[in-house]
């Protein structure tokens, strides 16, 4: 049994008195690029990492929702089914269980009581999607045990409305989407349009690195919202339904007008969306170093026009990407402001290239950054 299968059991008896009936998983993400791209109708290509969550379920015969979390020294969250769900700040992780609970309800879903417990080991507030993982779990145990039947496209629009609604991030479907449908073994491109992905095979010498930069993500939801309605702004000025809807071309024949700030936050999407298009191409026949330009491409629009990174995350890629050379590419991955940076190599670089970084890297703090090498693996499923 898995160190984290034995916690979250763990954690259930002795929370519970009895062994769970269900137990099921979702992964956390890492985004290959496509960044911001997601709420505005475009193209990302995220894969689903073999960091999760857990939870371990059974079923009460009345309508409470018990739930015990075990990364949160086994705090509890206890709630009413048939009463209004109310919001809980006092710690970082109910609303999430909660949010998702009065999804599914408002959708006149039958719900019945359940004891939950939850136990992940994807790193928090590192941009690798630990709440979509939980939201996402969640739901599946949940769709479960009530004999649901929500296919997992209806989980991740559910986890994201959840987080829109409940939470109060206004996040694309990005990472709720990959961590329901993600594919062992592949990227998926997603048209988060139509909200269909092409299995994208990882070339199987392929590395997916990731280093945390330990710079903590401050003020992440106030600047991602931010973000989020200047692009809404310049998708109204074009006329358009999304800043999916428009080319390079047309970005720059209908500029008048619009304030720089805003025409830098769209050519970040513009620009962003072929790149991703491009991206999964060069990623499919394996062309290393095309995939390396364009990675470079988007850190440098994310850094420029969406000004989401920050210094120490532009040092930390340029010294990956140094390492890297022609044969792969680093960029930072994931909302912004701190976080990860995802670099991808020839498995015969990834020592040489962790070397350089533990040698020239720093956070402010002094801390040095942490590397995982990751493999994708597939959405939520049931843990047997
Ligand atoms: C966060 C959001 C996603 C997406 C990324 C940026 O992870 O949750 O929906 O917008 O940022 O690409």
């Amino acid at each position: 049994m898995s160190e984290l299968k034995q916690r979250v059991v763990a954690a259930f008896e002795s929370a519970f008195g009895v062994a769970p009936q269900t137990l099921v998983r979702a992964p956390g993400r890492v985004n290959l690029i496509g960044e911001h791209t997601d709420y505005n109708d475009g193209f990302v290509l995220p894969c689903a990492i073999d960091y999760e969550t857990l939870v371990a379920a059974s079923p009460r015969s009345d309508s409470r929702l018990r739930v015990v979390a075990a990364d949160y020294g086994d705090g509890r969250d206890e709630f009413d089914l048939a009463q209004p769900i109310t919001h809980r700040t006092d710690a970082p992780w109910p609303d999430y269980v909660r949010g998702v609970v009065a999804r599914l309800l408002e959708r006149g879903l039958k719900v019945q009581g359940a004891d939950l417990a939850v136990a992940g080991n994807v790193p928090q507030g590192a941009g690798l999607s630990s709440s979509a993982s939980l939201e996402v779990a969640v739901l599946q145990c949940l769709n479960q045990m009530n004999g649901l039947r929500l296919s997992a496209t209806q989980i991740a629009l559910l986890a994201q409305q959840a987080e829109n609604d409940f939470v109060g991030c206004q996040c694309g479907i990005m990472d709720q989407l990959i961590s329901a449908r993600g594919r062992a073994g592949h990227a998926l491109l997603i048209d988060c349009r139509s909200l269909e992905a092409r299995p994208v095979t990882l070339p199987d010498d392929l590395a997916v690195m990731i280093v945390h930069s330990r710079v903590a993500r401050g003020l992440v939801d106030s600047a991602y919202n931010e973000r989020r309605q200047q692009c809404e702004a310049a998708a109204r000025h074009y006329d358009v339904p999304a800043l999916r809807d428009l080319g390079l071309a047309a970005l720059q024949a209908g500029a008048a007008g619009l304030d720089p700030l805003t025409l830098q936050r769209a050519r970040h999407v513009v620009t962003e969306n072929q790149r991703t298009l491009d991206a999964a191409d060069a990623l499919a026949v394996g062309d290393l170093r095309r995939l390396g330009t364009l990675m470079a491409a988007s850190h440098d629009s994310m850094r420029d026009d969406f000004q989401i990174t920050v210094p120490a995350i532009d040092r930390l890629v340029e010294i990956a990407q140094r390492a890297i050379g022609e044969h792969g590419g680093a960029r930072m991955t994931g909302g912004g402001f701190g976080g990860c940076v995802v670099a991808l190599m020839p498995q015969a670089r990834v020592a040489a290239v962790q070397a350089s970084i533990a040698q020239h890297y720093r956070a402010p703090s002094g801390d040095v950054a942490t590397v995982w090498v990751c493999h994708a693996r597939e959405g939520a499923s049931t843990v047997v």
